[in-house]
Order: structure tokens, then sequence, then C-alpha cells
């Protein structure tokens, strides 16, 4: 019986996974596998608020198996922790109904992390369901009564009505769910352009099973100064992209230290500030590559450790569904006609047998 507190974080399945999600939440799961029993969610019933079509459902599965390759790729331990497919626990489609009573309208249609979805998605109309993100990821964390969410900064909000939620629920039934607390984890990484967000679709991002090939192509093209045509040309060292890549990735401090001054004193191109941004990330992303590869020339195995996972997410889930229902009555209410009916349906079936 395990006493550690539990974790429930996750990704909704759209891609492959890139250094700025190493850098923004994968680098803390790492860490927090070794003290938290973890729940890592795979969140494709999110993904169908932005995301609904055919196609893009047609792509879960892979998405999936890579996402979670990601993780044994960066070092999670599939011993520590449990990946599971949203969709496929279908206690938490019942949950997040049960749950919708517990939070209005106008203060889900107050978060700016709804609107910006929808916008980023190029939607004119709010569905109901996108409006309810918060909601479903609420039934997400209390499913497995989390008791630390880590997320993004445009996630802290959600994970305050999910607070909200569960305060409302314990109050007006029973005390059935802890109240989680938010983990706003640090860190982020520009776009190898330059722009605030790293994201496959606009084409910025390294991902982690990049090849080197492919990770040499987007550094040695990366956004620099722009204001330096020639290398004697004095750089600007603060916001430099190529920096900020340097100061996380590489961690040779005195190499770093003298590529700045060098740079700021017109005295270094941006070449080599690449050529060594590169090295740095080979370092980094080769044993990545070489755990990816380990685990997938083992066929199935990824397969089974999501089955295995949600197979366990599915137990969880129905015995905080039926938590829920007992707290609230509803095991009752049903209890109570199935019995009287099948009393009614005995005695008519013995009245029955005592006429033939
Ligand atoms: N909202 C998360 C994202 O931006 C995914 C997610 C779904 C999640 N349910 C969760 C994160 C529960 C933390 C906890 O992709």
């Amino acid at each position: 019986m395990t006493t550690r507190k539990r974790i429930l974080t996750g990704d909704r399945p759209t891609g492959k996974l890139h250094i700025g999600h190493y850098v923004g939440s994968l680098r803390h799961r790492l860490a927090f596998q070794e003290q938290y029993e973890c729940f890592f969610i795979i969140a494709d019933l999110h993904m169908l608020t932005t995301k609904p079509s055919k196609e893009a459902i047609y792509e879960i599965g892979e998405n999936a198996r890579q996402i979670v390759l990601d993780h044994l790729a960066i070092g999670i331990d599939p011993a520590k922790v449990t990946f599971y497919l949203q969709s496929a626990v279908h206690e938490v489609y019942e949950m997040q109904l049960l749950l919708s009573g517990m939070v209005t309208v106008e203060r889900l249609q107050q978060l700016p992390s709804i609107k910006d979805m929808a916008n980023a998605a190029d939607m004119d109309q709010m569905p109901y369901n996108l409006l309810g993100y918060p909601v479903l990821q609420s039934a997400d964390i209390l499913m497995p009564r989390g008791h630390l969410v880590p997320v993004g900064k445009d996630n802290e909000a959600h994970v305050e009505i999910c607070r909200q939620i569960a305060r409302r629920f314990n109050n007006l039934y029973e005390e059935v769910f802890p109240l989680p607390e938010p983990y706003v984890e640090g860190g982020t990484l520009v776009g190898t352009d330059g722009q605030a967000k790293m994201s496959k679709s606009l084409g910025n991002a390294i991902l982690l099973s990049d090849d080197a090939k492919t990770v040499r192509k987007q550094v040695m093209g990366m956004y620099t100064d722009p204001k330096r045509v020639s290398a004697d040309i004095p750089g600007t060292v603060e916001g430099n992209p190529v920096f900020a890549y340097h100061d996380f990735f590489n961690p040779n401090k005195a190499e770093v230290d003298d590529l700045k001054d060098r740079y700021r004193a017109g005295k270094v191109g941006d070449v080599e500030v690449k050529e060594k941004l590169y090295v740095a990330l080979e370092a980094f992303l080769g044993p990545i590559r070489e755990r990816r590869a380990h685990y997938e020339a083992q066929t199935g195995y990824v397969d089974e450790l999501l089955y295995e996972g949600t197979l366990h997410a599915q137990k969880e889930a129905q015995e905080t569904l039926f938590a829920m229902k007992k707290a609230m009555g509803l095991t009752g209410v049903w209890n109570r006609i199935r019995r009287a009916a099948e009393n009614r349906q005995k005695k008519m079936a013995k009245a029955a047998a005592v006429e033939e």
C-alpha cells in the first residue's frame, strides 16, 4: 500500500514533444517521479475541444505512442508512473457531468485561456466542450484524487477552478476529494525563430526525436541579433534565442561566458556560437535518442505500457466515481428502484409458477 502523494498532469496528443516541452514540463516530471505517485494523462478528449475532425482523431494513437516514447526517452521510469488514455476511462465522462454543476458559466467565460484557445483554433463561436475544458480537466485531476498538479502558467486558473469544484462538492455532499495544489512549472524556451512559443506547427521547434542532421539545420538557421550583418559588429546577448539555448543546454558555463563576452565585443561570428550550441544540444539529445531507440525496438512495448496504465486508471476512476455517487446519494436512488423491481419480478414469477 503506497502512501506517496499523487500527481496528475499530462498533454494533449497533438504531436511529438520538443525541447520547449522539456524545459517547460518534462524535466519537472523527471524530478517528481521520485517522490510522487505519478499519473500522466494523454488528454485526447481535451484535444477534441479544438480538433474534433476525424483525421485528428485518427492520429491520436500514433501521437499517444510518441508522447509516451518522449517521456521514456528523457528518463521517465515506466515502473514508477502510470500513462493512460483519457478517452478510454469512461468514468471521467460521467465525473465531468456530475462536476459541471459546481461551477458557473460566467466563471468559465472569464478565463482568458479558453478565449485564447478558441482564437488560436480560428473559432468564432464557443463550443460547449471548449467552455467546459476546465471542468473536464477537473475530472482528470480529481479522478485519482491527486494532490499536486504541475501545469503551465496558462493552466493555473484551471487548477483554481478544480479546487473550487472540489470544495463545492465536498461541502454539498461529503468529503470525497483532497484539494489539489497547483505547481506552476518554471521555464520557457522561445522558438528557433525567436517567437515566444515553440511549436511544431510553426516550424520553430527542435523535437526530442529529431536526428542530428535536422537539429543542425534548425540551429544553424536560428534567429539571432538581426543588426549583426558581420562578425565584427557588437551583438546583443539579452533576448537572443541562441544564447537563451546556450544558457539552458550548455553545461560549460565558462564557454558560454566567453562566447557572450566576445559576442558583445564583436569578436565572434554567429556561426561559431551556433556550432557550439549544436555540440551542446547534441550532447543533451544523444542519450535521449539512444533511450528512444531502445524502447522503440521492443515491438508493442509502449502500447502495452499505455494499456496497462489505462486499466490501472480505470480502476481508480471506478472507485472515485462510486464514492462520488455514494456521497451524492445517487447509488441509493437506483438501488431502491432496482431492489423493488427485482422483488416484484421474483414475486410474479413465483405466482406464475404456483398457477401452473
Ligand atoms: N490542459 C493540458 C494541456 O494544455 C492537458 C491536461 C488535460 C491536463 N487534463 C489535465 C494537465 C489535467 C494537467 C492536469 O495540454
